[in-house]
């Protein structure tokens, strides 16, 4: 017996995804269902091959009933990143200057997430095949975990299948993720990512770039290139092996202790319904928790004010510092 308490969200080629209840466990878990004629069996092998490392949502069971398969899956305390690109916390990110560093920090979060991701993909011999912005989730963690295995497919030699360029797409979206993570704006196309990185020429979008300061913009320019170098040529040495470039993302972020402050703040602004202090009423802002610009702790979070989130320590560890 099963209740459907509302709809998670909405995909192409799989309609809605329900959240449901069991009403004998009681427990809530993920309901999406594939027309059988769609249904990829490598969609369940590469989904399983991330679950158990704990980067996608835990599989619980799936089923065949008419022409449909029925899978039920953990839900994700998430957002996807298309949602994500369009709150006003993003806005926030991607307008206010004092808050660069926290922008910077939360693509390259993003961009390494993507990378270790598509890695521990690879290394099972699987792409996914569809990398855009509803088929990725944030947690409130900031940790990124991928959905939606529909069209991933394994790397089996011989097969007929263009394994290099489907190795090749799944870099390309992820660059693209973190551009428009970083500036706010994507390539129309995916022809057009392509064309840009492998001619190294962003005139195009950068023309829709002009409130980012040229130092900035190049520094995003080179690192889509250090990553898209790992699939420049398809006969290269060591082709779709990002693990270096990886390494080079990890070590632009800020060190250790800061990163920690830095991800706190963002997770603020992105889940500002998780994290929003429950004692602050805006309603009710005393003269104190308003800083020099007239903000309110709430738009521009103050440490100690953070101190006192329940849910901002159970994810983010010892608050000890603040
Ligand atoms: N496990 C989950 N937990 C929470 N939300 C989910 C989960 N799985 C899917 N969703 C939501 O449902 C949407 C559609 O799911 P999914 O991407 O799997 O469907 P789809 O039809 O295959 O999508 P596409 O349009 O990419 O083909 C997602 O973008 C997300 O918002
Ligand atoms: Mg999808």
């Amino acid at each position: 017996m099963e209740k459907v308490k509302n709809i998670l969200g909405k995909g192409n080629s799989a309609g809605e995804v329900y959240m449901v209840q069991d009403k004998g466990t009681g427990r809530d878990y993920a309901l999406k269902t594939v027309l059988l004629i769609h249904f990829n069996k490598d969609e369940i092998r590469a989904w399983v091959h991330l679950a158990d490392k704990g980067k996608a949502p835990e599989l619980y069971s799936f089923h065949l009933e008419d022409n449909r398969v029925y899978i039920k899956m953990e839900i994700l305390e998430g957002k996807t990143l298309k949602d994500i690109f369009v709150s006003e916390g993003f806005g926030q990110l991607m307008a206010d200057k004092e808050k660069s560093e926290q922008k910077k920090c939360f693509s390259l979060l993003l961009l390494h997430g993507l990378l270790e991701n598509f890695e521990l993909l690879r290394e099972g011999k699987f792409t996914h095949g569809d990398g855009h912005s509803g088929n990725i989730v944030v947690l409130p963690t900031l940790d990124v975990q991928l959905i939606d295995f529909g069209s991933a497919k394994g790397i089996r030699q011989g097969d007929g299948i263009d394994h290099t360029n489907k190795l090749k797409a799944d870099v390309v979206n992820i660059i693209r993720q973190f551009c428009a993570a970083y500036s706010g704006v994507d390539f129309n196309e995916y022809c057009d990512a392509l064309k840009a990185l492998q001619e190294k020429n962003f005139q195009d979008i950068q023309k829709s770039m002009t409130n980012i300061p040229e130092s900035d913009r190049n520094w995003l320019f080179r690192v889509m290139l250090l990553v898209f170098d790992t699939v420049r040529d398809n006969h290269q040495e060591g082709f779709a092996d990002t693990s270096k470039a990886a390494s080079e993302v990890q070590a632009m972020l800020p060190p250790r202790k800061d990163l920690e402050d830095m991800k706190k703040k963002i997770a603020v602004l992105l889940f500002p319904e998780k994290y929003k202090n429950p004692h602050h009423d805006p309603e009710f802002v005393l003269e104190a928790e308003v800083n020099d610009e007239g903000n309110t702790l709430l738009d521009d979070p103050d440490l100690a004010d953070l101190s006192t989130l329940v849910d901002l320590k159970k994810d983010f560890g010892d608050l000890s510092l603040f």
